[in-house]
């Protein structure tokens, strides 16, 4: 059985406003540029302004993974999200019905930064098994809304951004083709990542500490396990594949801290020059990262369509997954965040009350 999950389309979208490392220090950040480009490789991020929310890069970023691929629509949609617009609904139904996909099946995915490689997982499932044709997966975030902007242990990491990936039934020699997952769950480090409050566990109440109403994160464990755990799921996902590191002509791992990056490449053996990703330019997006990172990359046509390719992630959950792949053909397009409407474009297709 040679049918895969193909990506045919790659979309990005980045908040204009670009936060250096030195407006975060005049923000009054206890930092600096010199800590934050040594310890992580950061020199800026992106940051969305209030009033834009997850949905509106999602839906930016969707729309340019559609026009790459030449579609108009796809039969399912999945969000991988940590930043909701709200706790409830989820955010994809909404995202649908702005590209003009009311009625299509569309959910939000929850697994912090391993999002797109468990939406892609899931995404490839549904394809191989024919139940839909094709899959539109996005992956949007907002961590500036979530980081305590005091916190400096997270606030110089993380950025906002989104990326979308249009992904067909196809074949294992086609550009794009996702060949093999690795996916795991370590749920006994799930306080090393965590908004304390606001869930059915610990409400959020007036008596609740102030800090607890934001994302925390243990970095110095995080880093370890981000380290350790990335390499394993690259070698399984390779294993499983069974292609030798040497073979992989690409390597884009989650976008978490250079330091990192380098350490997990220098653990599997995979020289500079084969990794790719943005980090510098818009630091920590989560989810976002990779498919953000693929379509960077892409934009450069930094490498080969049909290369062989691994992309790795870790984050809360704790989650990992990691992705043995070709590089894809797609050429990304790129939109600034689109803003909700005024009137929701949905209430336009609202039953009209009759009386009888
Ligand atoms: O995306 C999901 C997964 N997340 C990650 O993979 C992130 C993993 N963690 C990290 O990237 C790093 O742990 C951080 C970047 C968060 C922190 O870097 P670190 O090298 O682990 O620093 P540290 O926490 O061990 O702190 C070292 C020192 C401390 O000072 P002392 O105690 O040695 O005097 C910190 O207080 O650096 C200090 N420090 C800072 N100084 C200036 C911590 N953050 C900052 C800062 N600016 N922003």
């Amino acid at each position: 059985m040679n049918a895969v999950a193909v990506i045919t389309g790659l979309g990005a979208s980045l908040p204009p406003d670009r936060i250096t490392n030195e407006h975060l220090v005049r923000e009054g950040l206890e930092t600096s540029d010199a800590w934050i480009r040594s310890r992580t490789g950061i020199e800026s991020r992106h940051r969305v302004r209030p009033g834009i929310a997850t949905g509106d890069l999602a839906v930016a970023a969707a729309r340019g993974a559609l026009e790459s691929a030449g579609r108009h629509d796809a039969g399912l949609l999945i969000l991988a999200t940590t930043t909701p617009d709200r706790r409830c609904p989820a955010t994809a139904p909404e995202v649908a019905a702005r590209l003009g996909m009311a009625g299509t099946p569309a959910f939000d995915l929850a697994a912090v930064c391993s999002g797109f490689v468990y939406g892609a997982a899931v995404a490839s499932a549904v394809l191989m098994a024919g139940a839909y044709d094709s899959v539109l997966l996005v992956a949007a975030e907002t961590y500036s809304t979530i980081v305590d902007p005091h916190d400096r242990g997270t606030a110089v990491i993380f950025g906002d951004g989104a990326g979308a990936t249009y992904l067909t039934r196809g074949h294992r020699a086609d550009p794009g083709a996702l060949v093999h997952f690795d996916l795991g769950s370590d749920g006994t480090g799930s306080d090393l990542i965590t908004i304390p409050a606001g869930g059915s566990g610990s409400p959020y109440t007036e008596a609740s500490p102030r800090q607890d109403r934001y994302f925390r994160m243990r970095g110095r464990e995080v880093y370890a396990r981000a380290v350790r755990q990335m390499a394993a799921s690259s070698r399984a996902v390779l294993g499983r594949a069974g292609w030798s590191t040497d073979s992989v002509a690409a390597f884009v791992a989650h976008q978490a801290n250079q330091r990192i990056l380098d350490s997990v490449a220098d653990r599997l053996g995979i020289p500079p020059d084969r990794c790719h990703g943005n980090l510098r330019d818009v630091g920590n997006t989560a989810a976002a990262s990779l498919p953000l990172a693929l379509a960077d990359t892409a934009a450069r046509d930094a490498v080969r369509p049909g290369a062989r390719t691994l992309l790795t992630a870790f984050g809360g959950g704790l989650t990992w997954g990691s992705i043995a792949m070709t590089w894809p053909q797609a050429k990304p397009v790129r939109h600034p965040p689109h803003p909700r409407p005024a009137h929701k474009e949905t209430d336009t297709c609202l039953p009209s009350t009759t009386t009888s």
